[in-house]
């Protein structure tokens, strides 16, 4: 009984002692580690960025079943030329009619924006992470209201919405109240190489707001692409005009209405975001405004030449994403081609095929090639068009923006079979029996596509997934670099030097190893190369790129203190006395300041101090 007890007590001692050596030393320590290298998170309990609490009502039409009448026939295009109509592509239902600004109209937003950014360049990173955290609260409780918002104006499912709006939106935030204030600090540069000079100087990079920046959006992720924009121009202090698609200005207009609830909230100007809409033959007027001092332009290449000349009459510098053409490759070593069909259909499928890093080329090695062909033509047939917005139904693909582009799809894919190609599923449009007027178009599946088909170098933008036959490596790296684009591409296989190498030899922007668009995470910077566009945004560059970068020189503090200035010396000073003595101290200024040669230093300096002779 006795011997029991001590056991006990024993036993009970042991767990105190290490209980509190877990709570004492283990958690801060795991907590530290964490917070540090992890995800450095520096401010995230300080009190002056404290996140508030906000109710924004959610318009009826995003309310789940919401009965709105359906729009005959659809188009963006109503009765009054000066208006814009707004519909759900999934169902045709009406959305709302919205007055297109005129010129004056723009120019007026944009002035708006100049004025309220006077002050807000002068505001503390703490107040912008402050705003950045409230967004970020309001996005977290609200998750399934905007959603459905994106859903509404874009015609895709929710999940789609979920992963390809909301998903990556909170990692961008999240990444600039992490690591903004880190990337935008004055950077420490080394001064003058020239060892006298050096010694004297110090020098700094720093990052200034630009102005008014503006960004030319695009469609396909309505909520995504519209507050990306939004959020690295506010934290790098500038205030920022948005263009948004004509497609989507219902969903648009209340995103932007909604940071500006933020805005004024935090007591801070709402005019600081503006929204444009316009028709795009007004759109010229827009891009050349001299009060512009950057344009960030998602879209396509034909808008993006009408974008760049317009911009050019005032000098504004561009960032253009436009799209792609990636390539999958899949090399005959990749073990479970299962699991790589899921991933082949969400790069394919997610938004109807509507994504500018969508898989546009699957390329594989011969003997992957023809299992994933068997797999993938029993998998395509399963899915299920449809929308989910109202009710929870089983619905993989949702529907594209609009009728637009059927028939470019369709000539794409009749060329392709006209020209060799296998169509194993789907390649015209589908009608709906719920939706009749939803623009649906079947999900497809076309193979043994080759380079001597249009649909080989044409970005399709739509859910078609076509796949090509590489004889080897050479003949994959050479199909996957063979069309104009450049943006992003995956690589799957075993051995990872192999596909290393691959990336390596890929002419593009991004590549993922053994994964599909693990790249557009809010810290790598994003943008293509070839005629995919040029510049980056995301990431420190994309910050860093709204930003005037100042280069600064000064005198090392010692200098400063001690009081000495740097001047001419008076050999060199006007009028030149002696040319001969100035040809002298300047050559010695050089073997002194680049010549490693000890000797022809010392000789130099012998030169410099008797003043060049
Ligand atoms: C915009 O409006 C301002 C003030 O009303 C005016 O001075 C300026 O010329 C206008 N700019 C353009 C490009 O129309």
């Amino acid at each position: 009984m006795i011997d029991i007890d001590l056991k006990f007590h024993q036993w009970q001692w042991q767990y105190q002692i290490s209980t509190t050596f877990f709570v004492c030393v283990i958690v801060p320590s795991l907590y530290y580690i964490y917070s540090k290298y992890i995800t450095n998170l520096p401010n995230k309990y300080n009190k002056l960025e404290e996140p508030i609490k906000l109710m924004i009502p959610i318009p009826p039409e995003a309310k789940k079943n919401w009965k709105g009448r359906r729009l005959y026939p659809l188009s963006i295009r109503s009765t009054d030329p000066t208006q814009i109509q707004s519909f759900c592509p999934a169902t045709g239902q009406y959305l709302g009619t919205f007055h297109a600004q005129t010129k004056d109209e723009m120019n007026e937003t944009i002035q708006k924006a100049k004025e309220a950014q006077k002050q807000w360049a002068k505001s503390s990173f703490i107040v912008r992470r402050k705003l950045l955290k409230t967004l970020n609260r309001f996005i977290l409780d609200n998750q399934e209201d905007i959603t459905r918002i994106a859903c509404r104006d874009s015609g895709k499912t929710k999940l789609d919405a979920m992963m390809g709006e909301i998903f990556v939106t909170l990692e961008k935030i999240n990444w600039i109240i992490n690591h903004g204030e880190q990337t935008l600090r004055p950077s420490k540069r080394y001064g003058p190489s020239n060892l006298l000079l050096g010694m004297m100087k110090n020098a700094e990079v720093r990052y200034e707001p630009l102005g008014v920046v503006a960004a030319l959006v695009s469609w396909n992720y309505p909520f995504h692409n519209l507050i990306g924009p939004i959020l690295a121009a506010l934290f790098t202090g500038n205030s920022i005009v948005v263009k948004c698609s004509e497609q989507v200005i219902w969903s648009s207009k209340w995103f932007v209405d909604m940071i500006k609830t933020v805005l004024k909230l935090l007591d801070l100007n709402e005019d600081l975001v503006q929204l444009v809409v316009c028709f795009p033959e007004d759109a010229d007027y827009f891009t050349s405004h001299p009060d512009l001092s950057h344009i960030t332009f998602i879209g396509s290449k034909p808008i993006a030449h009408k974008v760049l000349e317009s911009a050019s009459k005032e000098l504004i510098p561009c960032v253009v994403e436009l799209g792609g053409k990636d390539a999958f490759i899949v090399l005959d070593d990749v073990k479970n081609l299962n699991d790589l069909s899921s991933i082949i259909m969400r790069g394919t499928y997610q938004s109807s095929g509507q994504n500018c890093i969508g898989i546009e080329r699957v390329i594989c090695l011969p003997k992957s090639y023809e299992k994933l062909v068997e797999i993938l033509s029993e998998r395509v047939k399963t899915l299920r068009l449809g929308s989910d917005i109202d009710q929870l139904d089983e619905i993989d693909m949702g529907a594209m923006i609009s009728n637009n582009r059927f028939e470019r799809l369709q000539e794409l894919v009749d060329d392709a079979v006209k020209n060799g190609a296998r169509l194993l599923h789907g390649g015209k449009p589908y009608q709906h029996p719920n939706y009749p007027q939803g623009s649906y178009f079947e999900p497809t599946l076309l193979v043994d596509v080759t380079p001597q088909m249009q649909i080989f170098h044409e970005e399709v933008f739509g859910p078609i997934l076509t796949m090509i036959k590489a004889t080897d490596i050479d003949d994959a790296v050479e199909l996957a670099n063979g069309c104009e684009f450049g943006l992003g591409n995956s690589v799957f296989g075993a051995d990872f030097s192999v596909i290393n190498d691959i990336a390596n030899r890929l002419d593009s922007g991004n590549v993922a190893l053994n994964d599909f668009a693990t790249y557009y995470v809010a810290q790598l910077p994003f943008g293509g190369v070839k005629k995919s566009g040029y510049g980056k945004f995301g990431g420190e560059e994309g910050l860093i790129g709204l930003c005037k970068v100042k280069s600064v020189v000064m005198d090392k503090p010692l200098l400063r203190l001690l009081g000495v200035a740097t001047s001419i010396p008076p050999v060199l000073d006007y009028p030149i006395k002696d040319d001969k003595k100035a040809w002298g101290f300047i050559t010695s200024l050089n073997i002194v300041g680049y010549d490693f040669r000890i000797w022809n230093v010392i000789k130099g300096f012998k030169k410099l101090a008797r003043g060049g002779r």
